[in-house]
């Protein structure tokens, strides 16, 4: 069984992310979906709505599982007996801390490959935090994200929570 970690910060989901967990599952049997808990961060996004988005957008779906992580995301990649680490890459700009995470992570353990695969072209400028700005500053995000993610924002707003 080939197992593939997808680790971030999720907050929130977007399409673009959707995309390579689609591409994914067409390359592993399952991917773990694994969102990090930053305490040092403050999402806007709390870890159980997190959790709740993914469940939400992959119900149904047996070969994408969601869980959370703390510390090395090597370590937990071991602990779940996987040796894929998926990250997606959208233009140039994204390379260079790219690059620098998978050798870092290939330097702690050797035999952990990082694969990097692209979305979509229409997904390639997206990122959770142009979303949340966007979103915030009144404009449309439909299309960019999942309905689920939309609705919460909405939500947020209406209960006057500072979006961005
Ligand atoms: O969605 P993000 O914020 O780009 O994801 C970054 C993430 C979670 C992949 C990265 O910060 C990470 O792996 N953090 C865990 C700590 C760790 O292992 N650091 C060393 C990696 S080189």
């Amino acid at each position: 069984m080939k197992l593939a970690v997808y680790p971030g910060s999720f907050d929130p989901l977007t399409n673009g992310h959707v995309d390579i967990i689609e591409r994914g599952t067409r390359l592993f049997d399952k991917i773990i979906v694994a969102i990090l808990v930053n305490v040092e961060k403050s999402p806007l996004f709390s870890m159980e709505e997190r959790i709740d988005i993914v469940r939400e957008v992959f119900k149904g779906r047996p070969n994408v599982e969601v869980d959370t992580f703390d510390g090395l995301l090597v370590d937990y990649v071991a602990r779940r007996k996987a040796d894929v680490i998926v990250r997606g890459l959208r233009a140039l700009s994204d390379f260079e801390t790219e690059f620098q995470m998978a050798l870092m992570n290939r330097r702690l353990s050797p035999h952990i490959e990082t694969v990097f695969m692209m979305p979509a072209e229409q997904y390639t400028y997206i990122s959770s935090r142009l979303i949340k700005e966007v979103f915030s500053l009144g404009g449309q995000v439909r299309g960019l994200v999942p309905a689920i993610v939309e609705r919460r924002l909405s939500e947020k707003q209406k209960g006057n929570v500072h979006v961005s």
